[in-house]
């Protein structure tokens, strides 16, 4: 019975992650290309609080495009320098997240500066 549990966690939770990382884009490039787009969105609507269910859903799909881009090598730079940014830029984006589903928006602002900081210092080590 206990296998039988394990089984279907495991079909259930390898079935999860497939079904999203099918919706992820291929390419280094075209993920940051979205992950661009919700940036400008997010910043646009961080104060915004009748907003903050679709910022919700937004900064969740950040996340998930970070989780994403550690699949791929960067143009320049160590792979293992790069793979910590990239937690840096995601342990960011889901604070990013619990705040606004706690509407809490000034908060919202004060990390998407931070995220801006993670994305200037990224490309200026990792980008050609
Ligand atoms: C929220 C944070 C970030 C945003 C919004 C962002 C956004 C972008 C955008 C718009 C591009 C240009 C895509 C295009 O050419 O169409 C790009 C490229 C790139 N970014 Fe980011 N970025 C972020 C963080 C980072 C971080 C933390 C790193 C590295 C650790 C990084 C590494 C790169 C690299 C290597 C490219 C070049 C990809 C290529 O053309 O193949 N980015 N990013």
């Amino acid at each position: 019975m206990k296998k039988f549990a394990l089984m279907i966690l495991i079909t259930f939770g390898f079935g999860q992650t497939f079904a999203q990382n099918l919706q992820m884009p291929d390419t280094l490039k075209a993920t940051m290309k979205i992950m661009g787009d919700d940036m400008k969105k997010l910043i646009a609507q961080s104060n915004k609080a009748e907003l903050n269910s679709e910022s919700t859903a937004t900064a969740e799909e950040l996340v998930r495009l970070i989780e994403n881009a550690k699949r791929f090598n960067p143009e320049v730079g160590d792979k293992a320098e790069y793979l910590k940014a990239m937690e840096k830029t995601k342990a960011l984006a889901t604070q990013l997240v619990d705040a606004f589903k706690e509407n809490k928006n000034n908060q919202a602002t004060d990390i998407l500066k931070a995220l801006s900081g993670s994305k200037r210092e990224g490309h200026s080590n990792f980008k050609d």
